[in-house]
């Protein structure tokens, strides 16, 4: 059995006292849950006041990117140890506004997932078509070179403590969100083709998380399905009363 994840992706809102105060309001709610992993991804300012207030309990930390080099001149980044020293467990890596905005390419996010995977820090790699290419039945080939792309080079031993979001792009941030039987076609193509190029097990055992426009009143659909282990939640991540139903419809 996959165990359920549900990670609240913050993106570029929430100064640290902000973060604080959202975190705290969090924890109130969710104490009681046990059988679901819980990250919440502040942006980069907020990390180690947050680590701070989570301390050791259950819910986790994460960050929303990383640099692949261990250090250097490399202005503006961060690199996988600063992020752990903090408290950092998980990692976000190839999210579709890092590659629409900021150009990431595959190539980019497998150099991030190997830094990663060379500590022990947790990826959560995502990949998704735009609108025009699932309106022009691209969605399978986008899908596939986004997976092959961010894991090539790695063996299934090596990709075991990855976590994989599908995150559709038109449906980020618009409130349209793929059908739950839409996004577990997806979900069950990945594990397909996890399944021909590094093997059954690991095909089986990755959790794959899906996000876009996931809200307290589409959830239980969507985590019911059976390829669907959990979510990647923007927006309503940011608002504690969502972000804690969203836990307790998979919970
Ligand atoms: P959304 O964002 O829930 O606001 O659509 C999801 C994401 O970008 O991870």
């Amino acid at each position: 059995m996959r165990r359920a994840i549900i990670a609240g992706n913050w993106k570029m809102n929430k100064t640290g006292p902000e973060a604080v105060q959202l975190v705290k309001e969090l924890l109130n709610r969710v104490s009681d849950v046990r059988d679901v992993d819980i990250i919440v991804c502040p942006p980069f300012t907020a990390l180690e006041s947050v680590a701070w207030v989570l301390g050791e309990g259950s819910v986790k930390i994460g960050a929303q990117d990383m640099h692949w080099a261990e250090q250097g001149a490399y202005t503006g980044e961060v690199s996988a140890k600063m992020l752990l020293t903090i408290g950092c467990r998980y990692v976000i890596l190839g999210h579709s506004e890092r590659r629409a905005y900021f150009g990431e390419s595959n190539s980019d996010v497998n150099k991030k997932l190997k830094a990663a995977l060379a500590t022990s820090l947790i990826p959560i790699v995502c990949v998704g078509e735009k609108l025009e290419e699932r309106e022009g039945g691209q969605t399978e080939v986008v899908v596939q070179d986004h997976v092959l792309g961010a894991f090539e080079g790695f063996s299934a031993s090596e990709l075991k403590r990855v976590i994989l979001a599908y995150e559709p792009v038109w449906a980020i941030g618009t409130g349209k969100t793929a059908t739950s039987e839409q996004a577990n076609e997806v979900h069950a193509f990945i594990r397909d083709l996890l399944k021909s190029k590094l093997g059954r097990s690991l095909a089986q055992d990755i959790r794959i998380q899906y996000g876009g426009s996931v809200k307290p009143e589409n959830a239980a659909s969507l985590l019911s399905q059976p390829e669907i282990d959990g979510a990647l939640v923007g927006g309503a991540s940011l608002d504690v009363e969502s972000f804690a139903r969203i836990i307790k419809a998979v919970s």
